[in-house]
């Protein structure tokens, strides 16, 4: 998709497409009390285009309601497509970027190849122009993209030009950097959903290494990818656990960016001999499994298909640096993504099994289908030992969670407020669904084994998604640490107006925000 940005008045644009956006105005809560629908563009052309229906009252403005208008006259565009947020006093950037999902989306199957995006042109506290502009790019990116990829009837739909049309009177410098955000932002996310929508047999932990090293290559960050002897060398036995009832090799993908001059990055203390000292090093470690049949401890056939998406962490921490490389942020950090397949085998890891992590604990494993937290453990571990002194990790972890939060929220859990802190602050920029559980030492006693220092299973079902967190815990030791328990949304099961389903993309805006935070 090829974006540009235009000050022009929406009037005058010549294109296939004019979007605009619409809020309903009314404040009464009366059921009998009517929408009243009012455009967010001051163009009079455009105002009077869409006059007739407004005041028909067909169109309510509801959230991602649409309207189109063939031969608009007074226009310069083909049609007028008009984009609901719903009640005004609720719109909000996040709004913003769902509608311009939503537009996209009304655009592709009818063979429409040009879009163009009005944004609001009345400034207000929750509609700034810089925020609205990037949160736009992204959710057309978001929109844009389908999963059909083999599709061999698939006709490439993509809609092959996004035109965002800001308000003249904004600040240009500002929205146009925005703008440059939200493409890279957005092609990431793309990118990351794109891995993550591969079946298990053509994307393999190795080829998700290849994957990894060609966008390394791209965006100039360096990469290694390490397999089974370097797991030996680390003593990774828990990652390694997984991976030896498989057989393809596992991936240990190393990505990492450095900024330019670390001496820019933040210091703690100015004093000190060596610049960069006390500056943080941002460690990201994403679970990959490229497929999860349960290993011994196998999963029943229904949906197994699904385990396919095992690997959104990974996949997550992947494109969240692919934003990274691009968008520059003055501070370190370093991907890591544990790539395995879990496979039941003559050499499959068996319940009953005790693994002796790389940091040196033992673990008993009760159920082979917890593999998660074991590749986890080690990669954790691996970033402290590479110099992370705040991590962050995401992965479709548990069912539990999904129980507890279902798809509408991921879970979060954290051992350090300050870290937690700038986790909400990116949340509020990324607009992604978080909910913090918690991760207390009552909760331990369910992870104690009486054989080795830790099982890989709760002694009950209760609290799953806890113990999980827990488990982890033990690996990240006093490190600030940021769990993210995306199993309930990385994967859509309901195509939404401004997404399809399938592979969403969760947690690389948020995850990219976060790093960005602590390079202010
Ligand atoms: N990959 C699954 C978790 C999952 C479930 C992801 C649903 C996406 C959707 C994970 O490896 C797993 O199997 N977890 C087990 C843990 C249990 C054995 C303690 C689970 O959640 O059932
Ligand atoms: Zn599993
Ligand atoms: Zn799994």
């Amino acid at each position: 998709m090829k974006t540009q940005l235009s000050f022009a008045v929406p009037a005058q644009i010549e294109t296939e497409l004019l979007a605009v956006l619409a809020v309903d105005t009314q404040t009464e809560k009366r059921p009998d009390a009517k929408p009243a629908p009012v455009l967010l563009t001051a163009d009079p052309a455009v105002a009077s285009a869409a006059a007739a229906v407004l005041s028909s009252g067909e169109y309510k403005a509801g959230a991602n309601e649409t309207l189109l208008l063939h031969a608009p006259a007074g226009l310069a565009a083909k049609r007028l497509l008009l984009v609901g947020l719903g009640k005004q006093a609720k719109a909000t950037v996040h709004s913003v970027r769902n509608a311009a999902g939503t537009a996209v989306r009304f655009t592709k199957p009818r063979g429409i190849r040009e879009l163009a995006f009005t944004l609001p042109e009345t400034e207000t506290k929750s509609l700034p122009p810089a925020g609205v502009a990037r949160a736009a790019v992204e959710g057309a990116f978001v929109g844009d993209f389908d999963p059909d990829t083999y599709r061999s009837d698939r006709k490439d739909q993509s809609v092959q030009s996004f035109t965002l049309v800001a308000p003249a009177g904004a600040d240009r410098a500002a929205v146009e950097s925005a703008f440059a955000e939200g493409v890279v932002i957005g092609e990431s996310q793309n990118f990351t959903r794109s891995l993550v929508n591969e079946p298990g047999n053509k994307l393999t932990p190795t080829i998700m290494g290849q994957r990894a090293a060609a966008m390394a290559k791209e965006v100039g960050l360096a990469c290694e990818v390490h397999s089974t002897d370097k797991l030996h060398e680390l003593k990774m036995g828990a990652f390694w656990g997984v991976s030896q009832g498989s057989e393809e090799p596992p991936a240990l993908i190393v990505l990492r960016y450095e900024p330019t001059g670390v001496a820019d990055g933040p210091k703690l203390n100015p004093t000190d001999k060596d610049p960069s000292a006390g500056a943080p090093v941002l460690g990201l470690v994403g679970k990959g499994i490229t497929f999860d049949t349960g290993g011994i401890s196998i999963k029943p056939g229904d949906n197994m298909e699904k385990m396919k998406y095992d690997m959104a962490g990974g996949a997550a921490m992947i494109g969240a640096m692919q934003a990274i490389a691009q968008l520059k942020p003055a501070v370190k950090v370093i991907g890591l993504v544990c790539a395995a397949e879990n496979m039941p085998s003559g050499n499959a890891m068996k319940p009953g099994d005790v693994q002796i992590a790389m940091s040196g604990k033992s673990i008993e494993i009760i159920n082979t289908d917890a593999e998660g937290r074991l590749v986890l453990a080690d990669g954790l571990a691996y970033a402290r030992q590479l110099g992370a002194t705040h991590l962050i990790d995401a992965a479709t972890l548990t069912g539990a969670c999904v129980v507890a939060l279902g798809m509408v929220n991921a879970g979060s859990f954290s051992n350090d407020e300050e870290a937690y802190q700038h986790f909400t602050a990116a949340l509020e920029i990324s607009g992604e669904r978080f909910w913090r559980l918690p991760v207390e030492d009552d909760y331990r006693e369910q992870i104690k084994s009486s054989i080795a220092d830790i099982m890989n299973t709760g002694g009950s079902r209760w609290g799953g998604a806890i113990t999980a967190a827990m488990f982890l815990k033990e690996f990240v030791e006093d490190t600030p640490w940021i769990h993210l328990d995306i199993a309930g949304v990385a994967w859509t099961e309901e195509q939404k107006p401004w997404m399809a389903k399938g592979p969403s993309g969760i947690a690389v805006r948020t995850i990219t925000e976060w790093v960005r935070t602590y390079a202010k």
